[in-house]
């Protein structure tokens, strides 16, 4: 497939989803509106609504009893919507045993470089998300080429023998970069293609709808693994300038981030986001690049991966903010067949 294909392919898609009216765009971007609820229809919704409870989340923290005088419904059925919604929005606790279950169902992609798989603890997790901040050139989407190459590896290969959803905002996507990394790895290079997943977001609304897309995607595959948006910023960035919007950008960008984390959990898929960050020459100590939306994003992402060049045309990645792996840092290098461990001559 060439690559004008694929960009007619993304278009036609796009163009589809452009269809859809803005207003399906749920203000607080949930996958469900409460009339969706078992039990639940769009009369008792109304009630609800009226009663102060505008989604899921806020009415999975109701007291039954005011549903039951607001809505007339009787007892039981309140306990019971109540119940739907806290499950819905994923509410509930888990004992710590179950949690210790949901954790060793945490699967790895291997990065193509073992030192960096190393560095990750064994390489990118499903359950989580892992950010990759950098400057231009730093790798970032190199890193998502390989990833969606790699998933799709049998697992003693460091793969998940899964799919991928890729969200493209920045048009970077490159099909015969993912046609070579395949090749490389012994896949089929056009059945590689075909089993990513591409959405090319023009707005930052769109960017919101296509991830919202993805528990459809996912349930019609559920061999989907790696979801990848690259760049989670630079929409954004670019629609949000002036400073009076920049709550309603942390607001919105929040809310993708979670939703975004409810699919990793749920579905047991790793989420691969970049951002990119500009070296700030007037910070003298400390890290001298800014991510654009860093701490936005910093309080939501599991692992923070902040990629520069080094030596001889090497990598580093350096791994911040983890929660149970010591940072450190891991030097590969991004050859044609993709990312690899730096051969001996270039380590000195
Ligand atoms: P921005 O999106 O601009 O923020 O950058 P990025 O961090 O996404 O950079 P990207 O991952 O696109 O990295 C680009 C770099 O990867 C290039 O400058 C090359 O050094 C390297 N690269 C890309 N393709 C190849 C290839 O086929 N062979 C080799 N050897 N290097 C490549
Ligand atoms: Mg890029």
């Amino acid at each position: 497939m060439e690559d004008d294909d694929v960009e007619e392919n993304i278009e036609e898609q796009n163009e589809e989803l452009n269809e859809e009216k803005k207003e399906d765009i749920a203000a607080d971007f949930e996958y469900k509106d409460i009339k969706d609820l078992p039990g639940v229809g769009s009369t008792i919704a109304s009630k609800i609504k009226s009663a102060g409870y505008q989604d899921i989340i806020s009415l999975a923290t109701a007291n039954p009893m005011v549903l039951v005088e607001a809505c007339g419904i009787g007892e039981p059925t309140a306990k019971k919507i109540v119940a739907e919604a806290r499950d819905a929005s994923g509410m509930n606790f888990m004992s710590g045993l179950e949690f210790e279950d949901k954790r060793k169902s945490v699967q790895r992609i291997s990065t193509g470089s073992e030192a960096f798989n190393i560095l990750l603890g064994g390489g990118v997790e499903t359950q989580a998300i892992t950010e990759c901040y950098g400057e231009y050139g730093s790798g970032k989407s190199q890193m998502a080429f390989q990833l969606a190459v790699d998933v799709q590896l049998p697992v003693e290969k460091g793969g998940l023998d899964g799919h991928a959803i890729w969200i493209d905002t920045e048009g970077t996507f490159r099909p015969s970069r993912i046609e070579q990394l395949a090749a490389s790895k012994g896949l089929d290079p056009k059945q590689a293609l075909q089993n990513i997943k591409i959405g090319r977001a023009y707005s930052s609304d769109h960017q919101v709808l296509l991830v919202n897309k993805v528990p459809e995607l996912v349930n019609a595959d559920p061999k989907i693994k790696l979801i990848v948006v690259d760049s989670m910023m630079a929409l954004f960035r670019a629609e949000y300038v002036g400073r009076g919007t920049l709550a309603d950008r942390q607001q919105k960008v929040n809310v993708v981030l979670h939703t975004l984390q409810r699919l990793a959990d749920r579905f047991n898929i790793a989420v691969y986001i970049t951002n990119q960050v500009m070296a700030r020459p007037d910070v003298m100590f400390g890290d001298p690049t800014a991510a654009v939306g860093g701490h936005i994003i910093g309080h939501v992402a599991t692992y923070r991966i902040y990629l520069r060049k080094g030596k001889k045309g090497s990598r580093v990645a350096k791994l911040v903010d983890s929660p149970s792996l010591p940072e450190g840092e891991a030097s590969f290098e991004i050859t044609s067949n993709g990312i690899a461990d730096l051969d001996e001559e270039k380590k000195k």
